[in-house]
């Protein structure tokens, strides 16, 4: 296994491009199942977790090329062979749980081992099934040998649908799902993240026909049949605000290429109101964290376009550095405060309550033997070590890898003393 060992890096400087979105592609991945022509998908970032998605794509049928050195992933599936992903897949990535929609609208059958990936919350599959219900498939829970299946051997039928709550991979598998359904379906209170268009264009390439993604309503025709298309995955709004941070938190002064600033503003609104300086030009976005003293605020996670859970960890080491008192509110997943032990061991004051952290700034920071406890939590304490006094390893990094592509590489260009090293038994 390997860990990350991260010395004091103050201030970062210089320019970083921002890669394709993990969390854009991989739905889009799974759409390309609705096809037998061939779909070329660009911009996809070199990660664990675009691996992972490949071979489970292979397993079910699809013939998938990869042209990592170009960004670039073509999929074709003559056949669906499979209606299932196999479990040791699946506990590797959560959003495998996206073939369901896919391999149910194609093959009128999917089974899904319940789902892996990072530990935050429970993370259940209800509104999923709820959507592929109303759409006519029949649920069948097997607890005990943990999998659950969809069935519509005699296809899927458009209906009039409201989520609880507007999760993002609920609204993806049900749109996946209902774009070859007969009739039109109608989903309100939907997920509006930027993923969401993004896959809805990716559809509509194919010759899908749906309106309203990027609002709280989408419709969506079914239509006979979809064909190839080629598509660029929009940048990740998420590794965007990583480098933003980074900025932040070494008082340093970076130009962050290739962001799209509308994905990116609850992020942008909260460092302009902690004095960090935020300029979009034509060259990128211009982040600098050392024109003057940076101070606390208030966060509250919220889905789009409220401030990202994705995001909350990854601020709460920044706002350890800040001055004053800052309250962070998680709203989305019951369990995402993990990073909080990690921080509080390189000497972050944060006290916790519920769902609320309160964090006092600034605190001095130093180096510790931290785990990345999930992806996001990962970049949130490398970020930290960027700041500490001394050394701080950082151990479990498979889940940064898992969503950042060249994370190393990218964070050593912009003047990050940060190494990857392979962990000794010895050194756990
Ligand atoms: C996606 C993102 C993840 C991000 C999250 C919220 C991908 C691959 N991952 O995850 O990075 O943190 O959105 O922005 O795109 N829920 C239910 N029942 C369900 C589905 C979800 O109760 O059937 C709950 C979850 O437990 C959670 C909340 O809804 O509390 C949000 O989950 P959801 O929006 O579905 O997140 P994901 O699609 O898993």
């Amino acid at each position: 296994m390997a860990k990350f060992l991260v010395k004091n890096s103050v201030p970062l400087k210089g320019e970083v491009t921002i890669s394709g979105s993990k969390n854009a592609v991989l739905p889009i991945m799974a759409a390309a199942l609705l096809t037998d022509e061939t779909c070329s998908i660009m911009d996809v970032p070199k990660l664990k977790d675009v691996d992972v998605m490949c071979n489970i794509l292979s397993r079910v049928g699809a013939n998938v090329q990869e042209d990592y050195k170009n960004n670039q992933v073509f999929i074709q599936t003559n056949k669906i062979m499979e209606y299932e992903a196999p479990y040791a897949l699946v506990k590797r990535m959560r959003a495998s749980v996206l073939l369901m929609g896919p391999l149910l609208a194609r093959a009128g059958r999917a089974r899904m081992p319940l789902p892996g990936g990072c530990a935050i919350g429970a993370r259940p599959i209800d509104l999923h099934l709820k959507g592929f219900s109303a759409l006519g498939a029949k649920i069948v829970e097997n607890k005990g040998y943990g999998y659950v299946e969809a069935i519509a051997e005699d296809g899927l039928k458009g209906c009039n649908l409201y989520l609880d709550f507007p999760s993002v991979g609920a609204t993806e598998n049900i749109i996946m799902a209902a774009v070859l359904a007969k009739g039109t379906t109608v989903i309100e209170n939907v997920a509006e993240e930027p993923e969401i268009v993004d896959l809805a264009n990716f559809l509509n390439k194919m010759g899908a026909k749906i309106k309203g993604a990027g609002t709280d309503t989408i419709k969506i025709e079914g239509v006979e049949k979809l064909f190839g298309a080629r598509h660029n995955v929009i940048p990740d709004r998420i590794e965007t605000g990583t480098f933003m941070v980074a900025a932040a938190i070494t008082r340093g002064n970076l130009l962050i290429k290739n962001a799209l600033p509308d994905h990116v503003k609850p992020v942008i609104a909260k460092l302009k109101e902690c004095g960090v300086e935020i300029e979009d030009t034509f060259d990128g976005l211009w982040v600098r964290g050392d024109l003057r003293p940076l101070i606390a605020t208030d966060i509250k996670t919220l889905p789009y376009p409220g401030f990202p859970t994705d995001m909350q960890s990854i601020f709460m080491a920044f706002l350890a550095t800040a001055e004053g008192k800052s309250n962070v509110i998680e709203t989305v997943f019951e369990n995402r405060f993990m990073h909080v032990a990690e921080l509080e061991r390189m000497g972050a004051k944060i006290e916790t309550e519920d769902r609320k952290a309160t964090i006092t700034g600034p605190a001095p920071l130093s180096g510790a033997k931290v785990l990345a406890t999930d992806l996001r939590a990962g970049a949130a304490v490398v970020l930290a070590g960027l700041v500490a006094e001394g050394v701080t390893e950082v151990s479990e990094v498979y889940h940064i890898e898992r969503g950042y592509e060249d994370f190393i590489e990218k964070f050593r260009s912009i003047g990050a003393r940060i190494e990857r090293v392979e962990e000794k038994i010895n050194d756990l």
